[in-house]
């Protein structure tokens, strides 16, 4: 069984993609992804953890930046949560990161490789980046969606940088470059990808 806490939450992030996002490959996805998620996965155990740059959290996440209710609802959900989770540094290639980067974000996996539902088809979580910090360039083979929740400068492939705002999205096609870079406010994204392949 889900805690209420997770279930409430997957279904204000349901509800949030769905009213945000516009790309047909990411609505695509989002069906896929949302579809596995009707079948719960395995509880952890483990309880949560913060690291240092979490003290950046309660401001990304003042309700005063959020004005549309299915956003309003995913950030109180997701406060619920956050208790629970396991805040992590980025694993893995730091090609590009900018200076400070290492002690300036987290990642908290919600399901996913530890997350609070381990499962391995689909990975949903948040990004947090101190203000002013630039996140590496990364790719994975999974496709995945952003619904970004603060502002902050994204760049996809060989593309310019530019900024979604509060409730913009944006869709990475399997293997594709990106990366992300905050301003003076700390950058929060949620992030879902589908990690089956995609004729499953
Ligand atoms: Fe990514």
């Amino acid at each position: 069984m889900r805690p209420e806490s997770l279930s409430d939450f997957l279904d204000a992030a349901r509800a949030a993609f769905a009213a945000h996002v516009t790309h047909p490959d990411a609505t695509a996805s989002l069906y896929r992804i949302f579809t596995a998620l009707e079948s719960p996965g395995e509880m952890s155990q483990t309880p949560g953890a913060r690291i240092p740059a979490c003290a950046h959290l309660a401001k990304a996440t003042g309700l005063a930046h959020f004005a549309d209710p299915s956003l309003r609802r995913l950030i109180e959900t997701f406060a619920k949560l956050e208790p629970d989770l396991q805040w992590r540094p980025r694993s893995g290639d730091c090609t590009n990161a900018g200076p400070g980067f290492a002690e300036n974000h987290a990642n908290a996996y919600i399901v996913g490789p530890g997350g609070i539902e381990r499962r391995s088809d689909v990975w949903i979580g948040m990004s947090l980046v101190a203000p002013n910090i630039r996140y590496p360039d990364h790719t994975h083979p999974p496709e995945e969606t952003y619904l970004v929740l603060s502002p902050g400068q994204f760049m996809q492939g060989e593309g310019n940088w530019f900024e979604p705002g509060i409730g913009g999205s944006l869709y990475n096609p399997p293997g594709i470059l990106h990366a992300m870079h905050s301003g003076d406010a700390p950058l929060l994204a949620l992030w879902a990808l589908w990690a089956e392949p995609k004729n499953r």
